[in-house]
């Protein structure tokens, strides 16, 4: 794949990017996925909030994090008391890779190769951004940063420094978690995994102050 950086624009705005991914082929994800889902919120921003992609509404809509994971992410960082005017969130990848099972569109993980053609996007967005800190959601973002041995539970809550893997202007720190949907997916254990994530998200607020 070409990668993404022949259609990021010289002098990005959000507006400017938003546009543009549209017209991305750095990658085949374009393909199938029903739009490109640029990041959405404050820029600058204090905090950078890093997901994997777009999930299934999130390509329907156009919007990051406006379906259930979304619902969770939003009532964690009010719980962990961060202000959601200081926020900006995104995706490693722009665009939702999926297979299908009748109608049904079931998420597939992006691959190395995707998280990598993609990069330029979210270098570009930390240039908006500029944020203090990114929030990076998920076992599955974590080992597209910080490759294969990451593991979400040894590095989560803590700050760490911007993986090299992704060549872009770091912020100061990132702090790990799980993702969102991890909390929906948890069963008897639901109420233990959303009180882990805000206790991360608190940390990150913390270290903002
Ligand atoms: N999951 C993600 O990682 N990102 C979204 O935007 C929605 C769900
Ligand atoms: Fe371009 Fe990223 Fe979409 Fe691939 S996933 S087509 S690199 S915007």
């Amino acid at each position: 794949a070409p990668g993404a950086s022949a259609w990021v624009p010289d002098r990005p705005t959000l507006a400017r990017l938003r546009t543009a991914v549209q017209d991305c082929r750095g990658c085949e994800l374009y393909r199938d996925a029903t739009q490109g889902v640029m990041g959405e919120g404050r820029t600058p921003a204090r905090l950078m909030l890093l997901g994997e992609q777009p999930g299934d509404r999130e390509d329907r809509e156009g919007e990051p994090f406006v379906g259930p994971a979304g619902g969770v992410l939003d009532r964690a960082l009010a719980d962990a008391g961060v202000d959601p005017e200081q926020t900006y969130t995104t995706n490693v990848v722009k665009h939702f890779r999926f297979h299908t099972v009748g109608k049904r569109r079931i998420h597939d993980s992006p691959g190395r190769a995707h998280v990598t053609a993609c990069a330029p996007w979210l270098a570009a967005e930390l240039s908006l951004v500029r944020p203090a800190g990114v929030v990076l959601l998920g076992a599955t973002a974590g080992k597209a940063l910080y490759g294969t041995g990451f593991r979400v539970g040894e590095a989560r809550g803590r700050l760490q420094d911007w993986p090299e893997l992704v060549e872009a202007p770091g912020p100061p720190w990132v702090l790990a978690t799980v993702h969102p949907s991890a909390v929906l997916r948890a069963r008897d254990d639901r109420q233990a995994a959303y009180d882990g994530l805000v206790a991360d998200l608190r940390v990150a607020r913390t270290a903002l102050d």
